[in-house]
């Protein structure tokens, strides 16, 4: 694992794209944290693990247009934004910002969860 320092956080590696592929949503687990590593069309988003209503696993969720379906209670939530659609549009998850480098996937870490 590869760590990079910004001046708002640590770049950190937790995969390589060839392990999410296209319409796959994974759990990866950067410096302790839990997260669900989605591939919408191509592109990668990161929003927290825990579905904030009642801690169902988002990774083994499903996607679906721009959301994760959440496999307990079917919740949804945006990946652009964490925000669940209605009828639970109270919910929604942090999302993190995800970039690739060659083949590794980054996902960037403020810096208070190193801490
Ligand atoms: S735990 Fe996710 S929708 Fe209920």
């Amino acid at each position: 694992m590869t760590a990079e320092t910004t001046q708002t956080g640590n770049w950190v590696e937790v995969t390589t794209t060839d392990k999410i592929p296209a319409g796959k949503v994974i759990h990866v687990a950067p410096a302790g944290t839990h997260m669900a590593l989605a591939n919408i069309a191509g592109k990668l988003f990161a929003v927290d693990a825990r579905c904030p209503h009642k801690l169902g696993p988002l990774a083994r969720g499903t996607v679906q247009h721009n959301e994760i379906v959440c496999p307990w209670h079917r919740f949804r939530f945006d990946v652009r934004t964490g925000q669940s659609a209605a009828p639970a549009a109270t919910f929604s998850v942090r999302t993190y910002p995800v970039r690739t480098v060659d083949d590794r996937v980054q996902i960037l870490l403020e810096h208070d969860i190193d801490n």
